[in-house]
């Protein structure tokens, strides 16, 4: 403490001083880096872990919707309007991306949002913002839709095994278009988009997208089949439709869009975010608490919902709100994630947690990505038992207790688990790497102080951080 109030002060006055004096602009940028690596302030999560969560919640506007809604803005001819739109990171670096490419975005308040499309100049998507997201494979499709025409950096997006985009690229070419890489980027052009049938090799949220996007103004009719269900694929459908857009079967795996020339401006409401929603529902039930989650569509959480009642958890559902508490102790069961209306991936690392603390051995398959255990490392450290057998199922044997300890996020889901661990652990949880976090999760900590929990976001600088190798 003593070192960071009286002594940095100095040091960094005359390292300043010096700085300043440099010509070379590399040789600052290189200082600004070293300096901001050996002083660098962190965002950390402390968790005092123990207390039942209590009161309600409210979900925000669903992230993986929300995205793509951001993106589908360029298909339109006049200016629209986003509502309930969530504050989180992935959906500033969107609205960043249509900046740089030269559309007017205003924030008129709260998870409102003004987009003007139409001073859009160019179909190159910026490096920065496209390379740390997978939904900037958005603009791929919206772009080429609109302009025909794309270069979209490879998108980048949580870290969870191999994520291809070869069905977007399978559906771009049944409309007409033609794909390269160029400079590590995804180059897709047609003279002109024609509708086609389209068969996907398995179910993909994001090409489904990206299908809808490059042929609702492609000539005549396109026919998707294989087409995933998610609740974000029919408020995208329903966003463009509201535009006067003619999509038909979203929501089934058959999905008929006639091209249509000109979208119309509108003002749509994004759904609210089931996955928030089941993260709060995992929570509740994890700290043993009584907890209504408002702002859902409860048929959006079926899956979870029924999870947790074999679980030996209450739910109770009402039109706009589940009830989750817990009365008993807490069973095991298997899980298998599966594309919607199945149990979705995006709660695995969630559902796990709660799993370690369930009496007998429970099973969890992940079925969808071909890496998403990196969590399990962590919450050993948290003295959860867990196993995983050919990398693709979690064997996990509950234990009494887990213990709070310092941990890292490996990812955006990865991260909520560490933070329904420390919740429902006992002593405290330190979580490193939050940024992860609030890519997903609008004011997560707010949220869960307003429930009773013991949550801090903390400034600290990283002096004690460890490069890791091999
Ligand atoms: N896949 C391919 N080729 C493709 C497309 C997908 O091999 O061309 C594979 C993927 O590698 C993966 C599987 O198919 O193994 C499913 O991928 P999908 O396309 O359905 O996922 P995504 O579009 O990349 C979205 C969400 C993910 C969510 C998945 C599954 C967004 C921005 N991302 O990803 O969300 O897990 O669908 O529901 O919508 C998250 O929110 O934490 C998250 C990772």
């Amino acid at each position: 403490m003593y070192f960071y109030r009286f002594f940095l002060p100095a040091q960094v006055g005359t390292a300043y001083f010096r700085y300043k004096k440099l010509q070379d602009t590399a040789v600052k940028t290189y200082i600004v880096r070293c300096f901001s690596r050996s002083v660098i302030i962190l965002e950390k999560f402390f968790i005092r872990g123990g207390i039942p969560l209590k009161g309600t919640v409210y979900v925000s506007g669903a992230k993986n919707a929300a995205v793509a809604l951001v993106a589908a803005t360029i298909l339109c001819d006049e200016p629209c309007t986003l509502e309930n739109v969530p504050a989180i990171s992935d959906i500033t670096k969107c609205l960043d991306i249509l900046r740089g490419m030269g559309a007017v975005v205003r924030m008129e308040r709260d998870g409102v949002i003004f987009i003007d499309p139409r001073s859009i100049s160019t179909t190159e998507v910026p490096y920065k913002q496209a390379v740390t997201m997978r939904a900037s494979s958005y603009f791929l499709g919206t772009l080429l839709g609109k302009f025909h025409e794309a270069f979209v950096p490879m998108p980048g997006g949580c870290d969870l095994g191999d994520r291809p985009i070869d069905q977007h690229l399978k559906a771009f070419r049944a409309l007409g278009a033609s794909d390269e890489v160029v400079r590590g980027a995804n180059y897709v052009k047609a003279d002109k988009l024609v509708g086609n049938q389209i068969y996907f090799d398995f179910v993909t949220v994001g090409a489904t997208m990206n299908a809808i996007f490059a042929a609702v103004k492609a000539k005549g009719q396109t026919i998707i089949e294989n087409a995933a269900k998610e609740p974000h694929i029919v408020d995208v459908a329903n966003f463009l439709n509201s535009m006067g857009a003619d999509i038909r079967g979203a929501g089934t795996d058959v999905i008929k869009i006639r091209g249509v020339d000109y979208l119309h401006g509108t003002t749509y409401a994004t759904i609210p975010d089931q996955i928030e929603a089941g993260t709060y529902m995992v929570a509740a039930a994890a700290t043993k608490g009584d907890v209504v989650i408002a702002n859902v569509i409860p048929k959006h959480l079926e899956s979870i919902t029924a999870k947790l009642r074999k679980c030996g958890v209450n739910v109770e559902e009402s039109d706009e709100s589940v009830r989750v508490w817990v009365d008993k102790p807490l069973l095991n069961t298997t899980v298998k994630t599966q594309p919607h209306p199945g149990f979705p991936t995006d709660m695995q690392p969630q559902f796990s947690t709660l799993l370690t603390i369930a009496s007998g051995t429970s099973r969890v398959t992940e079925e969808i990505f071909n890496n998403r255990f990196r969590y399990v490392a962590e919450l050993r450290k948290m003295g959860a038992d867990i196993s995983i057998e050919g990398g693709k199922v979690a064997i996990i044997e509950g234990v009494d207790h887990l213990s709070g300890a310092p941990v890292q996020a490996t990812d955006l889901r990865a991260g909520a688990a560490l933070v329904i661990a420390g919740l429902a652990a006992d002593g405290l949880t330190e979580i490193e790497n939050i940024h992860y976090i609030q890519r997903g999760y609008e004011r997560i900590d707010e949220k869960l102080q307003r429930l009773g929990a013991d949550i801090t976001r903390l400034t600290v600088p990283d002096n004690d951080s460890v490069e890791m190798s091999g």
